[in-house]
């Protein structure tokens, strides 16, 4: 699909719900005792992975017109599946999951996804639950398919070796269900989703500087919760808008919880102009999500320097920061981002080979890349790879460029914000 030169984005524009909150209250919804009402859950390919999946543990899940409504089975009742459960493309699902899973004594599961799954490891969480005595298998002892033998759970001290949400996260959910407390220690911090839902459904939780400690519980009970708007997805709008001359945009309802507007930071530190109403950095979990309506309008940007504690708050972004880095005066240098390689597709080698074909000026290094920015974009044509962010890059660098771009394979934007095209095109002139 073409997406050509853009005059200025104008109007307001509702952000999509949030795919990485939306797969969490699926699966405590699945882990509740009571049912659990979802208002605004993503309907995108990821998400729908997540309620078929804990549709297949035993869950009974309703569509309704704005959210969905969760039956779950408890926190220990998971039901052993006929059938590998498939998480499609859905990375976070198949970190997540097995954290519950890992714990269900005397049932088996396999996890199975698409091609791109099947190329992203998942020893990164086999090695903290088989430390808490599940057992585990996979392709090469590290590739999905992932088989689990559920097992009674010891608590452990897991120091991450990523710095990854997703493992975070798994090693929370299976200290749920262990003996004791677990406690993960985050080096460097990562989206905090999961704790402030747990909190939010009365598990015991406590951060002590980079320690997080789960107990040991009987039930969890979330009773109601909203999904905000996804701060990933929005960046594209917030990215187009920034780069299309004479354009002012109003993104609305966007989640603002700081560990997940690094994005947003790092883009007012390029001088682009973005208000809103940003939560502060905050040792604290609160059990709750918050959310600004963001302001976006064009101008002119500078080269920054992204250093490696940043990257996990801003992970998903970093594509952005090199087509903004296209157009800033100087360089743009992203560090410590290694873990690009590892994502639904490589990301590092996807933008540098995408954005040079652009006429971007970009090299790829180790753990990430170096941008010489000013002269904007060309125009031309990138493959997205089957990478819903590469497709969404690529849609936004055709409006800012000079002659267009030709986005092979739009349709991965389904996997996260389906609406990412027409809603596109309803703010441009
Ligand atoms: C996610 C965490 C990130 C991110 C992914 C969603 C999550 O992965 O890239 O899109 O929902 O926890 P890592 O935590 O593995 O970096």
């Amino acid at each position: 699909m073409r997406f050509d030169p853009a005059e200025g984005l104008a109007g307001s524009i509702h952000a999509p719900a949030d795919k990485s909150i939306s797969h969490r209250a699926a699966l405590l919804g699945a882990m509740s005792s009571e049912p659990v009402r979802i208002e605004d859950y993503l309907h995108a390919a990821d998400t729908d992975s997540s309620l078929q999946a804990v549709a297949a543990l035993g869950a009974l899940v309703e569509v309704l017109e704005n959210g969905v409504v969760v039956r779950g089975t408890g926190l220990r009742e998971a039901l052993e599946p006929p059938a590998p459960i498939d998480v499609g493309n859905a990375g976070t699902l198949m970190r997540l999951l097995p954290g519950w899973l890992a714990a269900q004594v005397g049932r088996s599961f396999t996890l199975d996804g698409d091609a791109s799954i099947r190329r992203r490891p998942v020893d990164r969480i086999m090695d903290p639950l088989g430390q808490m005595g599940a057992e585990l298998r996979a392709r090469d002892e590290r590739f999905p398919p992932l088989q689990i033998a559920g097992s009674r759970l010891r608590a452990i001290t897991y120091e991450l070796k990523v710095p990854s949400a997703q493992v975070k996260s798994c090693v929370l959910l299976a200290g749920l269900a262990a003996d004791g407390s677990t406690t993960v220690v985050e080096p460097v911090r990562s989206r905090d989703h999961t704790e402030r839902m747990l909190l939010a459904a009365g598990a015991p939780i406590v951060r002590e500087g980079p320690r997080l400690t789960v107990s040991n519980v009987d039930e969890l009970l979330l009773g109601e919760l909203a999904i905000p708007g996804d701060a990933s997805s929005a960046a594209f709008l917030v990215a187009a808008g920034v780069l299309v001359p004479g354009s002012r945009l109003l993104i609305r309802d966007v989640g603002v919880n700081w560990t997940r507007t690094g994005f947003l930071r790092i883009l007012r530190r390029m001088r682009g102009i973005v208000i809103g109403d940003l939560e502060e950095e905050s040792e604290e979990i609160v059990p709750y999500e918050p959310v600004s309506d963001l302001d976006v309008a064009h101008g002119a940007l500078e080269g920054t320097v992204v250093e490696p504690d940043e990257v996990p708050l801003a992970i998903d972004e970093l594509p952005l920061v090199a087509l903004l880095g296209c157009f800033a005066e100087g360089e743009t240098l992203v560090r410590g981002a290694g873990e690009l390689r590892l994502k639904e597709s490589d990301r590092i080698a996807g933008v540098v080979d995408g954005l040079r074909g652009l006429g971007a000026d970009i090299e790829a290094t180790e753990d990430g890349f170096v941008v010489r920015g000013g002269e904007g974009l060309r125009g031309g044509t990138i493959d997205a790879q089957g990478d819903h962010r590469m497709a969404m890059m690529g849609a936004v660098a055709g409006l800012a460029s000079r002659e267009g771009v030709e986005v092979v394979g739009i349709d991965a934007a389904a996997v996260s914000y389906p609406s990412f095209v027409s809603d596109l095109r309803a703010v441009c002139s």
